[in-house]
């Protein structure tokens, strides 16, 4: 079982919509996915799975709520991949998943109000040995600016860390969609569809890993 962890210093990054393109992409292709949702605040990703359930979206997906890292692992042999959303707040459970995992992504904006807790997330993860390269950010919820954008790769880069070719766009149309319990790959219009699906195909070649072919 892989575990593909969406995490963040700050709230409103994009996790929970992040956690669940990927999932419906993974399930796509054939996996046993789970989503696991860390946040019981607020639930999102249950309440978006009840949504889709209602509106009939295929394929029907498993969001599961959870408060530890204990009943997950006793799931190890039941999935493929389990998907975790986290809090808005990284806390010490944020911590535990994050060591846990197989893959930690880390949505950001492009503001240095952003990166700077992003990055010094990234790197207080990052002194976890078999974590070290195993983080990645995803800018998240980016607007039109080329500018900004490429400055941001920069000041990610220069710090040590990377940041996933494709980005996530943040588009109004999305909204909508999400409401109703798709996924971005799902959206009706063509344009936010294709962003959805190059970012969710780079953000699973990045974090699964490909089934060992027997020797
Ligand atoms: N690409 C996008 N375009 C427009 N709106 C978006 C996009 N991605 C996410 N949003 C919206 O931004 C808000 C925050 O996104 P999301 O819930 O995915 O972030 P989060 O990191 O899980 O937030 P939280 O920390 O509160 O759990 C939501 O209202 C969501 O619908
Ligand atoms: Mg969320």
């Amino acid at each position: 079982m892989d575990i593909v962890s969406f995490v963040s210093q700050k709230g409103g990054v994009g996790k929970s919509s992040l956690a669940r393109l990927l999932a419906v992409h993974a399930a796509r292709k054939g996996l046993k996915v789970m989503i696991a949702d860390f946040d019981l605040e607020q639930l999102s990703c249950v309440e978006w799975s009840a949504q889709r359930m209602r509106n009939g979206i295929e394929p029907e997906m498993d969001v599961r709520p959870f408060k530890s890292l204990k009943k997950l692992r006793k799931l190890e042999s039941d999935f493929d991949l389990v998907v975790v959303d986290t809090r808005g707040l990284a806390d010490q459970l944020t911590e535990e998943i994050s060591e846990e995992s197989d893959w930690v992504f880390l949505p950001t904006g492009t503001s240095m109000d952003d990166l700077r807790p992003t990055l010094a997330l990234a790197r207080k993860l990052g002194r976890t040995p078999r974590l070290s390269n195993k983080i990645q950010l995803i800018l998240s919820r980016i607007g039109r600016s080329g500018k900004q954008l490429s400055d941001a790769r920069i000041i990610i880069n220069e710090a040590g860390f990377s940041a996933l070719s494709e980005i996530w766009p943040h588009r109004d149309g999305f909204l909508s969609e999400f409401d109703a319990g798709r996924a971005g790959s799902e959206a009706a219009n063509p344009h936010l569809r294709a962003a959805a699906e190059l970012l969710e195909a780079e953000m699973f070649s990045q974090s699964i890993q490909p089934p060992k072919k027997p020797a």
